[in-house]
């Protein structure tokens, strides 16, 4: 047999070892564009950034790993176009490989700000370990940044700015922080939380324009301009799915596939921030998480050989923001009704969400014990009381 997976992320990393630990032994190249083998995303916003955690340490696996797995990388090339019926990839070299199964994991990536100026120099974007070591190039005390987005990069990259002296300035065109993927509680915890480090907040300002003549001097929103040596867009992500499209396969933001992670072709499979599927919860969603990439690649790879089994994994995410730990689990949505568990000006509290009273997500502020528990719960579709979640005088692990 010989498998290609598409993409050299944490998805493709993670089907690697599966399919390594399951002792595949037919032929397995891995195709990336980016010239670095498979490295975990999330330090390069946290401890990467900070100068705290060495470059080494963000590669997924020993190189030696793959040369024992029988996977052959090939890296700073593109998978350019596929030919299902004669099952090949084509890649941007000219070299074209056979395959019997074909796994996408391609990821995604970021939206480029639309507006007048984006181009200008100074205008940075967080994505790989080379958009990392440029920002960090520029964090010098006493610059004025300007952070175009409030969701997970920005918030992330703004406390970890802090340290190194810069000016900060979050401008967020909805009417709160990580509207993506946070309640208004915890929202509005992170407002607070931003502004007693002396960061700026601006919220329901959009980014119009971007100014300056020869490098970036300001962004330019609907309320005024923000002067600015530097701006850093974390403005969402877009998924890598044009080359699925092109060979005829199903997608709708993402890739789509089934439970076990197949495509609407039975020989290609996908797995990670480019998948639409179906999630516990029985609602098609496409998600952007490191659990996401390892859990459904797993699964992947099982259905690759043979052996489908399917994604039911509780979804889960985090965020570090100064010395705050967020942990999410579960999928929130419209019409849950909230349920705050202890003192947010305590900085160390969680919103738990109840759909038709069974425990749906949870979001834990520096309260692990409640994310556990919240996991456990959700997992099981427990029905807890909201006056029990709420009264702290009951441990979590005895909640339900
Ligand atoms: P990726 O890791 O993006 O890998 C896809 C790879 O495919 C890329 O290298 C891409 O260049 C390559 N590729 C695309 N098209 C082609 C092609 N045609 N040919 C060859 N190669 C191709 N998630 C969390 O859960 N917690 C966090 O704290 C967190 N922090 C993050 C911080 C940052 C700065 C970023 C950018 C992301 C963070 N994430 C976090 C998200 C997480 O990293 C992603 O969800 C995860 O990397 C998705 O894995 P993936 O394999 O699907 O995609
Ligand atoms: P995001 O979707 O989390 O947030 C983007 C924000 O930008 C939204 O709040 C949106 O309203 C705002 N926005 C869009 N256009 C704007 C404009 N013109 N002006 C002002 N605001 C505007 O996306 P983000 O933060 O870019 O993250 C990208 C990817 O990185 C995601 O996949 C995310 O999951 C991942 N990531 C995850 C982390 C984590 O899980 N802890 C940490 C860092 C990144």
């Amino acid at each position: 047999m010989r498998f290609v997976i598409i993409g050299a992320g944490q998805a493709a990393a993670q089907a690697v070892a599966t399919l390594a630990s399951e002792g595949f032994s037919g032929s397995l190249t891995v195709v990336g564009e980016e010239p670095y083998p498979p490295y975990q995303r999330p330090p390069l916003s946290k401890a990467y950034m900070a100068g705290d955690f060495v470059r080494e340490r963000l590669f997924l696996k020993p190189e030696a790993f793959y040369a024992e797995s029988h996977c052959e990388l090939r890296l700073g090339v593109t998978a350019a176009a596929i030919d299902r019926a004669a099952k090949t990839v084509t890649l941007s070299s000219g070299d074209t490989l056979a395959y019997d199964r074909l796994l996408f994991a391609t990821g995604d990536r970021v939206r480029k700000l639309p507006c007048p100026g984006a181009d200008l120099p100074g205008v940075y974007y967080l994505r790989g370990i080379d958009d990392s070591d440029a920002l960090r190039r520029h964090l010098v005390a006493g610059k004025k940044l300007a952070v175009v987005g409030g969701g997970y990069i920005g918030l992330e990259v703004a406390a970890v700015v802090g340290k190194y002296g810069l000016h900060v300035t979050v401008v967020e065109a909805m009417d709160r922080l990580m509207v993506r993927s946070a309640s208004p509680q915890v929202s509005e915890f992170y407002r607070k939380l931003h502004e007693s480090h002396g960061v700026d907040i601006r919220l329901n300002q959009a980014v119009t324009a971007v100014e300056g003549k020869s490098w970036v001097e300001a962004v330019a929103t609907g309320q005024g301009r923000i002067p600015a040596d530097i701006v850093v867009a974390g403005i969402g992500v877009v998924p890598n799915c044009e080359l699925a499209l092109v060979a005829g396969l199903a997608c709708d933001n993402g890739i789509v596939v089934d439970e076990f992670g197949a495509t609407s072709d039975p020989d290609i499979f996908a797995a990670g921030d480019c998948t639409n599927h179906v999630s516990f919860h029985g609602k098609r969603v496409r998600l952007e998480s490191v659990q996401n990439a390892i859990d459904q690649a797993k699964h992947a790879a099982l259905a690759m050989l043979g052996k489908p089994t399917p994604y039911r994994e509780v979804p889960w995410f985090w965020s570090d923001q100064y010395d705050i730990k967020l942990q999410i689990a579960g999928l929130v949505q419209p019409g849950d009704t909230a349920v705050v568990r202890g003192d947010p000006s305590t900085h160390k509290f969680s919103v738990f969400h109840l759909r038709d009273g069974i425990v749906a997500g949870v979001e834990a502020v520096n309260a692990a014990p409640d994310y556990i528990a919240g996991r456990r719960l959700i997992a099981a579709r427990a029905r807890v009381a909201p006056e029990r979640i709420a009264d702290t005088s009951v441990p979590a692990k005895q909640l339900g």
